[in-house]
């Protein structure tokens, strides 16, 4: 089975994605044929500064190769190296409603939250099911907010397939089974734009500092402490195994611990979970030519795929060669 994932290039990695997403990904390369691009177009739609869209892209790889993408198993590249994406995005838009984009609840959601409204922002879902048609692909894990965008991608091939044959495969979506939100420091979903998030590479100062802000009742040291609900209980069951989940409910119950020890032992579970991905990636961050081959060999086999149908769909819509 093919499957794919398209990242955007727009800011550092966190745990919500790596428990979320990344590792989901890891188990899927051992099964599958796993295809996994960074979406740099997508990301224009928001990122205007061109040294940052730029370094977030290799860092995206960077990051995804040091938590456990294989390039023996996973074909990687960038987006923007495959450029039939863009001439099949044209082609799709004259088979797009316009309805169907009007419809779509992330354009509705940014223009609710005042992000200025521009065509790429509307016309994303017809980008994104190029990325998804192109390859003929069987199946695309995705959180819940992009389930509509899949359901678009469906729609327009089913449109073109209607008129023309069976040119396009139709994709189904997958949604991870234990996707189960992440809390942020603040208990609410953990995410980028909630500023709210635990980066997986952060330094172990900056880590330590960030933990510490994990909003907690405040209780004095000698009370017991509630654990159910305790974003720094919730954040420790990703990270600590049965015996110790046992014993930390043990140390909250008794209490004459306050949150600040709870933090520091949740703070060195994640610091040692992420040792190894750290050391692979300072090692990739020493030899980012490596990186680029990987990424360079990746588009060269999605650019045969791409360019083979990329012929068939010209020749069935009428563009003479
Ligand atoms: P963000 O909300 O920080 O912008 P993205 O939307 O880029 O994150 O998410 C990338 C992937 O990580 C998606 O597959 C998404 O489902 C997953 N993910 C992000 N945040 C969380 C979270 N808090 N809990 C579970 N999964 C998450
Ligand atoms: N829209 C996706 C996101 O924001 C990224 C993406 C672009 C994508 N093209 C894709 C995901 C194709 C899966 C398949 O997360």
């Amino acid at each position: 089975m093919r499957v794919l994932t398209g990242i955007q290039a727009s800011g550092a990695l966190h745990i919500g994605n790596y428990f979320g997403s990344i590792k989901q990904m890891v188990e899927l390369q051992n099964k599958n044929e796993l295809f996994m691009f960074i979406a740099d177009y997508h990301a224009l739609t928001s990122l205007k500064d061109p040294k940052e869209l730029k370094e977030n892209t290799i860092d995206i790889a960077i990051s995804y190769l040091s938590l456990g993408i294989d390039p023996k198993k996973c074909t990687m590249w960038v987006q923007s190296d495959v450029k039939e994406v863009l001439e099949l995005y044209w082609i799709l838009s004259a088979f797009t409603p316009m309805g169907l984009l009007e419809r779509a609840h992330s354009y509705k959601d940014k223009v609710a939250r005042g992000i200025n409204a521009n065509h790429a922002l509307f016309s994303y879902p017809v980008l994104m099911a190029a990325d998804i048609l192109l390859y003929d692909i069987n199946s695309v894990p995705v959180g819940k907010d992009q389930i509509q965008h899949v359901e678009i991608t469906r729609d327009i091939a089913i449109k073109f397939n209607n008129l023309h044959g069976d040119i396009f495969t139709l994709p189904q979506f997958k949604v991870p089974e234990n996707l189960a939100s992440i809390p942020g420091i603040d208990g609410s979903k953990m995410s980028k734009s909630y500023k709210n998030t635990i980066d997986i590479f952060m330094s172990e100062k900056a880590l330590k500092k960030q933990v510490g802000k994990i909003v907690t009742d405040s209780v004095s040291i000698e009370e017991p402490k509630e654990y159910k609900d305790c974003n720094v209980f919730a954040l420790c069951k990703l990270f600590m195994n049965k015996d110790e989940l046992e014993e930390l409910k043990l140390r909250y119950l008794k209490g004459g611990e306050g949150h600040g020890h709870f933090k520091m032992s949740l703070k060195e579970k994640i610091w040692d979970y992420f040792e190894k991905p750290r050391e692979k990636r300072a090692y990739y961050l020493e030899n980012r030519d490596e990186v680029l081959d990987i990424l360079d060999s990746g588009a060269k086999k999605a650019r045969i795929i791409a360019k083979e149908k990329m012929i068939k769909i010209r020749d069935t819509v009428g563009i003479y060669r």
